[in-house]
């Protein structure tokens, strides 16, 4: 048991340097099942602050600092001593170097850790399930630990096990380093991709809620405006370009400051890319039925923003035995109000000499970066035309 392990040799020295951090993490969620016209508890969260000054503190203990948690069916308890617990909002701080430990009820319960340290497993973080609670345990943390702990309760039959989503409890937690304000990253520059319309994260993830970070331009060497609407920054998720726009792109860094320490982030290099709104919606059109020997053209179109590629791909009733079709694919501008330029592209799929092998459905599918989406029609194959010709 945690509990009496952490708090069971009085005054060592040892305890004092292994550090105070649990947290508990409870669910109600079965009560609220049960009781669906329930309001959500308010939630008492923010009122949490460290009071760690027992009389075994010769270390710094960890300050734990909460922001309101979300109004879920969950509540964050921090063990400060022998069977005490304090809830926590949704982000706490752990002092660098301290033990982080977080207790979840359930049984079993599954885990998700920072992607920094599933990958990199150097026997600090440990993972127990206990009769009715997973312990979560990290020790010697640093910096780069910083990120989103979450419990996910896992509901089982016999061995088959699944979790359940909608239960599932986080809290953020950061590991403030005096010489790190930023995550490290391996990497010296990451490529991101700035999709039209769509909301694009830097992510300069700090490791102290404290420090206070700024948005840069390398070249011409500007800060960049953060108005909150355009682009916005959250302490836990970096900088957000909400609707990228071409001039948004280029290499980017983030700055954070704290106290005398000015550090500089990796550098984000934003290309932008065309990118469609939403999965493209093709129309196929064919003549119904089709005389044997005459030529047969199915053609799929779809509309879609300008400069956006898009991709036909077929199915027809003679591909099993080979048949030997071929397709002409076309784009034509669009002419169209509101500002933006649209095109249509084309694929016409010929059959040459109709046989009856080619009776059936022909299905389009019409594929762009967002999805795909097919189409079908069916062509019936008649008896030779007898005076068709004019
Ligand atoms: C944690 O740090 C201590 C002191 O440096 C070291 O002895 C110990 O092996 C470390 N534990 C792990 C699991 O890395």
């Amino acid at each position: 048991m945690s509990l009496v392990n952490l708090s069971g040799s009085k005054g060592g020295l040892v305890l004092s340097v292994l550090l105070v951090c649990s947290l508990i993490f409870e669910l109600e969620a079965q009560e609220q099942r049960t009781t669906p016209g329930r309001k959500p508890k308010p939630s008492k969260a923010n009122v949490v602050k460290s009071t760690n000054k027992g009389p075994r503190s010769v270390t710094d203990k960890p300050t734990i600092r909460a922001t309101p948690a979300a109004p879920a069916q969950t509540f964050l308890t921090q063990v400060v001593n022998r069977g005490k617990f304090k809830k926590v909002g949704e982000s706490i701080s752990v002092q660098t170097g301290d033990t982080l430990e977080l207790r979840c009820r359930g049984k079993p319960v599954h885990w998700s850790v920072p992607s920094y340290l599933e990958e990199d497993d150097d026997g600090r973080l440990s993972i127990v399930q206990h009769e009715r609670y997973g312990l979560l345990t990290l020790v010697n943390s640093t910096g780069a630990d910083t990120g989103e702990y979450t419990c996910f309760p896992m509901y089982c039959e016999d061995s088959d096990c699944r979790k359940e989503y909608h239960k599932a409890v986080k809290v953020f937690v950061f590991f403030p380093d005096p010489q790190e304000l930023f995550v490290p990253s391996a990497d010296y520059y990451e490529v991101i991709q700035l999709r039209t319309n769509w909301p694009t994260v830097l992510p300069c993830q700090v490791t102290s809620p404290q420090a206070k970070v700024t948005l840069h331009r390398e070249f011409p060497p500007a800060e960049v405006a953060v108005d909150g609407t355009e682009i916005s920054f959250n302490v836990q998720k970096g900088f957000t370009i909400h609707r990228p726009r071409p001039y948004h792109a280029g290499a980017l860094f983030c700055v954070a400051s704290l106290g005398n320490l000015r550090q500089s982030s990796t550098k984000y290099m934003l290309i932008y890319v065309n990118y469609p709104m939403a999965p493209p919606a093709p129309v196929i059109q064919a003549s119904s039925s089709v005389s044997l020997g005459e030529n047969l053209r199915v053609s799929c179109s779809a509309v879609g923003e300008h400069n956006v590629g898009l991709e036909f791909t077929w199915e027809y009733p003679g591909q099993q035995i080979g048949r030997p079709l071929y397709t002409e694919e076309s784009i034509t501008p669009v002419a169209g109000g509101g500002g933006a330029s649209r095109q249509q592209s084309q694929s016409v799929l010929i059959v040459d000499e109709v046989r009856a092998v080619d009776q059936g459905t022909y299905t389009c599918t019409a594929h762009n970066l967002q999805g795909a989406t097919s189409v079908s029609t069916n062509v019936k194959v008649l008896p030779k035309a007898k005076t068709r010709k004019p």
